[in-house]
């Protein structure tokens, strides 16, 4: 990696998820060598990249309207390259060409390290498409597994792509089928972020629970758990089927695994989740949970539902409700069905209205929201560890997390962040929770 400082402003915005966040900075960490050094405004930027999000249309729609508004700017900067990066340029690169002149160059999610060689090309002719094959290995053989990590936590992909093929989802399109990182390379790079501070690290995959390195995902926890001062691991995002046996053990035997758990389930009815391919039950689900909370009884379920997918009737999407109550989350991400043109579910008859939707959603967020009320109130009067990681926005407050992902306030000296503090909770709100040092600091 260079240290001479940096001479162009490089400016990244990130949409969608959490591995789009650990990709961005990936592509900060190629391009630093190059001279690149990240500044948080797009105006003056030399060099800026969307790194896009496609799926739902919303998400695709803000890409190109984000891209008219850098228009502008680039006829007054001369000299800005615009790159689009992610999932959009995976799904829609001509399109994004043809409808944006503006745009320099798209790079897919699998051949962001050659954004370096790609500028240099765009720079000498314009108009450069780099059709992304599905090589996650070719990429992360070029990427070092050094990294300059930002805070105390820490995001790290250890597995890509997914096989499921869910009718309504375009991941396996954009993402391209499973792969798992080598065990020795997230070794190697969980080591080095311990080395600099990290003591959380979030393991990602669009199917991480599908992690198939040597003794999958719970072998790799365990692993990565006897690293000194890696004290807290969690990973995103799980699907139902892949939730083995030896998984739920490390829930019960591995303290550094934090006891949270996103999950999600998408439906409550069982013909819904039968048109969605999700190959689970609403009962098989609801028993994995059941089995999952006696290896860990405080683990904290969160979810993904979709509302309003094709054929979905109230009968359904009560099912829906009556799941959400049986299981009980603590937070949860709830969305419209949004159709995506080649996917299964796009051509399904049925489609539901768009207002029919939208008071589902609101049915269904409200009923979450009082969970997520419910379970943040539960743990006033408790004492959890904190880990602190910034200063929060009043005058010597800091802002950490609870082992089950809530944003935690208390009143605390800055040199306590990267430590992991015993806080008693005073309160809470529906996002986060506020407290105070369980012990008198010497
Ligand atoms: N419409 C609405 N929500 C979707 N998701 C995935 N595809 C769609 C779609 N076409 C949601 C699912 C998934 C989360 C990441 O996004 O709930 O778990
Ligand atoms: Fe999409 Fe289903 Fe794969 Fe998740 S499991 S990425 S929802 S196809």
């Amino acid at each position: 990696m260079s240290e001479t400082a940096p001479t162009k402003r490089l400016y990244i915005k990130t949409y969608g998820c959490q591995m789009n966040v650990y990709d961005s900075e990936r592509m900060a960490d190629v391009l630093a060598p190059l001279g690149y050094g990240m500044t948080d405004s797009p105006e003056g930027a030399d060099l800026v990249v969307l790194n896009t999000c496609h799926i739902r249309e919303k998400a695709t729609e803000k890409v190109y309207s984000e891209l008219g508004q850098l228009k502008r700017l680039k006829a007054e900067k001369a000299g800005m390259t615009i790159a689009v990066a992610g999932c959009v340029a995976q799904a829609e690169g001509e399109e994004i060409m043809r409808r944006q002149p503006a745009v320099d160059l798209v790079v897919g999610p699998q051949a962001y390290h050659q954004l370096p060689e790609l500028i240099a090309r765009a720079h000498r002719a314009r108009g450069e498409r780099l059709a992304a094959d599905f090589a996650p290995e070719e990429k992360f053989d070029a990427l070092s597994t050094e990294r300059r990590p930002s805070g105390v936590t820490a995001f790290l992909t250890v597995q890509e792509g997914c096989d499921k093929f869910c009718t309504f989802c375009v991941v396996p399109y954009t993402r391209g089928g499973e792969w798992s990182r080598p065990p020795d390379a997230i070794e190697a790079e969980a080591r080095g972020l311990a080395e600099q501070g990290v003591r959380e690290v979030t393991l990602l995959g669009q199917n991480v629970n599908a992690y198939a390195g040597e003794g999958g995902l719970a072998g790799l926890v365990r692993r990565l758990a006897k690293i000194p001062g890696l004290d807290r691991i969690r990973y995103t995002t799980s699907h139902p089927r892949d939730m083995d046996e030896a998984l739920i053990a490390a829930h019960a035997e591995v303290p550094e695994l934090m006891p949270y758990l996103h999950l999600p389930v998408q439906a409550g009815s069982d013909k819904v989740l039968r048109a969605m391919n999700r190959a689970h039950t609403a009962e098989s689900y609801v028993r994995l949970i059941e089995k999952i909370r006696a290896a860990r009884p405080d683990i904290a379920i969160s979810g993904d539902f979709i509302v309003g997918f094709p054929g979905e009737r109230d009968a359904d999407f009560e099912a829906t409700l009556s799941l959400v109550r049986e299981v009980g989350y603590a937070s949860a991400f709830s969305f419209k069905y949004s159709r995506r043109p080649g996917t299964p579910a796009a051509a399904m008859p049925g489609q539901v209205a768009e207002e029919v939707k939208e008071e589902r959603l609101h049915r269904l967020q409200n009923l979450l929201d009082e969970q997520q009320r419910a379970f943040n109130g539960a743990q006033a009067g408790k004492t959890l560890p904190v880990l602190f990681e910034k200063t929060g926005r009043h005058a010597g407050q800091l802002i950490g997390r609870s082992p089950y992902l809530q944003a935690v306030h208390a009143t605390a000296p800055d040199r306590l962040i990267g430590e992991i503090v015993s806080v008693r909770i005073e309160s809470s709100a529906r996002n986060s929770l506020a407290g105070t040092l369980a012990l008198e600091l010497a």
